[in-house]
């Protein structure tokens, strides 16, 4: 989709956006025309393994941001910058534009709406993002929930719609702020863990599947529990073997 008609939704139309790190899921996601698909670098947690997405590299962002452009070729793809690729304006540029070069058409940053406005300035479609920054976060808890950090949190949201973000994240902030921040800017904001009055909402994949069962935030409504259809099959698939019913005559060649 693009950018002019996803950020036309504003006030009309929700904006529907997932993660996705893999081919698979990317052609699902585009099949069924999710708006915005994120390559997060939720991706270190939910995927690799990692304890937190401060583990996650450009080249993990690269190989996964290529899969899910294989699978998702029309899509509006978001690529995360992962922790330390952005510190510096000149290294974000560079960082950014290899995250597009290998598939993505925007980058998000956590914050920093100055290294936002660098790469907006040299033609980078850039993605805010504001409210819980996992990245640097100490810990993960709902923020602003005092006025001075609420403050903190609106001042950043301007700053990012200053600096050329075409959108911005909202993460893990009371509904009511988000609904503020929402009102006053022109940009649409996706929430997560932001309650109902976002432009738009995100979910990592995985979560909202009931593929990821090491952390389970508050915000995180499961849709299907992939994880128990997953240990069910593979059950049956254990039994079969043992019992040596699997493979019989229409699974072997003669
Ligand atoms: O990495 C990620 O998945 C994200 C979303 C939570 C917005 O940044």
């Amino acid at each position: 989709m693009p950018l002019a008609k996803l950020q036309s939704m504003k006030g009309f139309q929700p904006i529907v956006c997932l993660t996705a790190y893999d081919y698979n899921i990317a052609k699902l996601l585009e099949e069924e025309q999710v708006d915005i698909i994120l390559v997060g670098d939720s991706l270190g947690m939910v995927v690799l393994g990692y304890g937190s997405t401060k583990e996650v590299t450009m080249e993990d962002m690269l190989r996964h941001t290529g899969a899910v452009r294989r699978g998702a070729l029309t899509s509006f793809i978001v690529a995360d910058m992962p922790f330390g690729s952005d510190e510096t304006p000149e290294k974000a540029l560079e960082n950014a534009g290899k995250l597009i070069d290998g598939g993505a058409d925007a980058v998000k940053l956590e914050g920093k709406p100055g290294i936002a406005e660098h790469l907006a300035r040299h033609g980078m479609q850039v993605m805010g993002h504001t409210g819980l920054l996992p990245q640097t976060a100490p810990e993960f808890r709902v923020q602003g929930k005092d006025k001075a950090g609420a403050d903190l949190i609106l001042k950043e949201a301007k700053d990012l719609e200053k600096a050329g973000c075409f959108a911005v994240v909202l993460e893990s902030i009371p509904a009511d702020l988000a609904e503020k921040i929402t009102s006053m800017l022109k940009i649409p904001t996706i929430g997560i863990g932001a309650g109902p009055y976002c432009d738009g909402q995100i979910l990592v994949i995985n979560d909202m599947l009931g593929m990821f069962e090491d952390f389970r935030p508050k915000f995180a409504k499961r849709y299907a529990q992939v994880n128990e259809l997953v240990k069910k099959a593979v059950k049956s698939y254990i039994k079969e073997v043992k019992q040596k019913r699997f493979p019989g005559e229409e699974y072997s060649f003669s």
